[in-house]
């Protein structure tokens, strides 16, 4: 422990401060304090303030703002997405997603997919709503089925991205999705291109999405009413359910195509399933190759592949467009403005255009897969770093808790110290105090009485009374006062300061040892001798 230490003058607590500052490590309080008063010095002792109240609270801003630093962060938002179907153009779709996410990493997605079913996408969604999801981003199965748990989510308050497959009602906060009317106008469009030189209407059939699926009823609606407002020859259009799946068209195509020998185009809602009724087509007897020309939707890469295969003939864009559901849904959450109702546009793609396009979809696919590469290793390296923010974050925490502990150990000692010098080393000081006033007072007196006796050697009425009188105290008082300032009795006193004056006379003037004997009142020669070589050791007649 160290200490300041204040040395003062004489004996004055008021202290006038010789020096300030000066440090030193005793072995204890009291050590340091009876070696100054060795040197005749007063002591006090203070602990060398080395934390005060500012550097506590100076040094808990300091801890808490790199606490506060290091736990600050982004708000964060969990996004749960439904998906009703995990095929090639919903795969694409959460590509898209990815992508985006990657320029949005306050979001994070959890995503389920609902294989076709209606139950387990309802029980999907709340379960989402019971996570408290921030957002959810749902692309529903069959509209009416599906609607109530997406009102649910939506009067829970969470915002609701209806993507690619539309609810009725409009408890939803944004749509995204293509224009499925317009692909049923485009492929009525094509079904009369298909026709055109023909004196018979042409024989169709239609290989339909899910039913209740709003692709589904608005493709065909689109076609029906596009084909009725058409003038001249109307196609002869039937339909079977393929419920999106290549095997479900595939199977129902074969059955159809087993009973009906001229159907010459297939209309079908997806490329899947138009690859499944090319394949049915190829397995029917009576169906030379091309003698059935087919249509698709979608344009992705199976539908792609297919047109420039020559297994159909043509398709309609069906954009997914995951990375504007994300923008959106970035907007929601930082409430920015977005567009609540986004129809996307579509596009025939025929031989001419499928080639190029394959090409660049396959150079995307490149992009998407360099990307998910780098993805990969952003996320590893994130987690690096989030590594490296939980070490960094919980070892402040322990610096800080040992921070505390220390300053808590200081201001303890200190306390402790201050007590111990209050009970134990203030009352010594005043003791010392007291000593010191009274040494005081002796060595008056004592210069007092040395004067008196001094001035009365001669004179042979010097005594104890004499002083006693003289100093205005009592014998045994005299007694106590010249013993404790000489440490002899007055007799003795006295009889010292002659034999000293009686050694100056004999050695200053040419007086003899009787003359000198008298003069200082000894009561014979002889005796004055006698003392006088007890205190000096030689005789006064051999000076
Ligand atoms: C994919 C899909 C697409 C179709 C869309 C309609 O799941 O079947 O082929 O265009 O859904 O929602």
């Amino acid at each position: 422990m160290r200490f300041y230490l204040h040395i003062c003058k004489k004996s004055q607590f008021s202290c006038d401060i010789l020096h300030l500052g000066r440090i030193f490590t005793p072995t204890s309080p009291q050590t340091a304090f009876f070696s100054c008063i060795y040197q005749k010095k007063v002591v006090i002792l203070q602990p060398k303030k080395c934390c005060t109240m500012r550097h506590i609270i100076i040094s808990a801003l300091i801890l808490s703002l790199i606490l506060v630093g290091c736990s600050s962060h982004q708000e964060q938002y969990l996004i749960g997405v439904s998906q009703c179907l995990d095929d090639a153009w919903r795969q694409k779709m959460n590509e898209e997603m990815e992508r985006e996410l990657l320029l949005h990493p306050e979001m994070t997605i959890s995503r389920r997919i609902a294989y076709g079913s209606n139950e387990m996408q309802c029980a999907q969604i709340d379960s989402f709503i019971a996570e408290r999801v921030d957002l959810l981003i749902v692309s529903p199965n069959v509209a009416e089925e599906v609607k109530p748990v997406v009102t649910r989510a939506y009067r829970a308050g969470i915002p609701v991205i209806v993507a690619d497959r539309r609810v009725t009602g409009d408890e939803w906060t944004a749509f995204i999705g293509g224009d499925n009317y317009r692909v049923g106008q485009l492929m009525a469009d094509w079904l009369l291109s298909v026709q055109a030189k023909k004196k018979q209407p042409l024989h169709v059939l239609e290989v339909a999405g899910l039913p209740g699926s709003t692709p589904a009823t608005f493709r065909h609606q689109g076609m029906m009413e596009y084909l009725a407002e058409s003038d001249g020859l109307q196609p002869h259009i039937e339909s079977v359910m393929g419920s999106w799946y290549k095997e479900d068209a595939y199977k129902v195509v074969l059955e159809y195509l087993r009973t009906h020998k001229h159907v010459e185009a297939i209309v079908a809602h997806n490329d899947l399933m138009a690859i499944g009724a090319a394949e049915a087509v190829r397995d029917s007897k009576g169906y030379g190759k091309g003698s059935v020309r087919i249509m698709g939707v979608d344009g992705i890469l199976p539908g792609l592949q297919a047109i420039v295969d020559g297994t159909i003939e043509c398709s309609a864009t069906y954009p997914s467009r995951g990375d504007m559901i994300i923008e959106t849904a970035a907007h929601i959450l930082s409430e920015e403005p977005y567009v609540r109702d986004t129809i996307l546009e579509t596009v025939l793609i025929d031989a001419t255009i499928a080639n190029p396009m394959l090409g660049q979809y396959r150079a995307r696919l490149h992009d998407l897969e360099t990307l998910h590469i780098v993805q990969l290793q952003s996320e590893s390296r994130w987690q690096q770093i989030k590594n490296g923010k939980t070490i960094f974050i919980i070892s402040t925490v322990f610096v800080g808790i040992l921070f505390l502990l220390a300053l808590g150990f200081l201001l303890y000692s200190q306390r402790t110290l201050r007590k111990e010098i209050k009970r134990d080393i203030i009352p010594q000081l005043v003791e010392v105090q007291e000593a010191i006033q009274l040494s005081r007072k002796d060595v008056a007196f004592g210069e007092r009485m040395k004067q008196i006796v001094e001035d009365h050697l001669t004179d042979p009425n010097l005594n104890v009374e004499f002083l006693g009188s003289e100093l205005a105290l009592s014998r045994t008082q005299i007694f106590r006062r010249v013993k404790t300032i000489t440490g002899k009795g007055p007799l003795d006193y006295i009889r010292e300061r002659r034999l000293i004056r009686a050694d100056e006379l004999l050695r200053t003037t040419d007086m003899t040892v009787q003359q000198v004997a008298l003069e200082l009142c000894f009561s014979s020669p002889g005796y004055f001798s006698k003392c006088y070589k007890e205190y000096f050791g030689h005789l006064p007649s051999m000076r």
